[in-house]
């Protein structure tokens, strides 16, 4: 018999934060500051981040920061060696969530220009480019790439968020968007 090991999607704990680190250490050009992560889970109440475990261990990683109707996705990664088995996809959609339960309308985030594996896991989910920051990385004066979703109550965006979700098994992530609006 196969054991296929739980994967789960959980709320980052400060005790994640050395292993969050070292897969970003991995996956990243520039890595955020030392106490990046202590602070924005302790100081930054418009962040949320969370951690991919499977059988316990964390692969990957993402955050969020609610800045008026918009959520900012901040940072999302997967361990080089897990990458490309699904789990950037169900991080992605754990974060719409978490945009949809914190109120916000539209999901915006940048990405580097050359990154073009991260931009088709954001265009499947219906992210469109809207613009450039020229030179915006200071690390190799790379172009970063402004993606929007559409509204995330519009019904097609919906319809397609759904049928993603659906195809997703991982404890902390599932269900169908919410129908409306939580209240204000
Ligand atoms: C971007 C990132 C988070 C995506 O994570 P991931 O786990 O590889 O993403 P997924 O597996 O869900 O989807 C990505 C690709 O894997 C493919 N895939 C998904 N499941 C698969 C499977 N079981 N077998 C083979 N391929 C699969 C998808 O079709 C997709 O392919 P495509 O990019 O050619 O369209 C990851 O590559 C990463 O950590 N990169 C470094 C950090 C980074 O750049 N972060 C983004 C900053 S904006």
């Amino acid at each position: 018999m196969q054991v296929v090991p739980r994967l789960t999607i959980e709320r980052m704990r400060h005790d994640d934060i050395a292993t969050v680190q070292q897969i970003e250490r991995e996956i990243f050009l520039s890595p955020w500051p030392r106490n990046a992560y202590a602070s924005e889970l302790s100081q930054n109440r418009q962040a949320f981040y969370l951690v991919l475990r499977q059988g316990g261990v964390i692969i990957g990683y993402a955050g969020v920061w609610r800045v008026a109707h918009e959520a900012h996705v901040t940072t999302i990664g997967v361990r080089a060696s897990d990458q490309r088995h699904g789990y950037g996809t169900a991080l992605f959609a754990a974060l719409i969530l978490r945009a949809y339960e914190m109120g916000a309308r539209w999901v915006t985030l940048e990405v580097r220009a050359s990154n073009l594996h991260a931009m088709r896991l954001y265009e499947r989910f219906g992210f469109k480019e809207i613009g450039r920051r020229r030179g915006y990385y200071t690390d190799n004066g790379e172009d970063a790439v402004i993606m929007w979703s559409d509204s995330l109550h519009a019904p097609a965006f919906k319809q397609r968020f759904g049928g993603i979700l659906s195809g997703i098994d991982v404890a902390g992530v599932g269900g169908v968007p919410p129908l409306e609006y939580p209240a204000p």
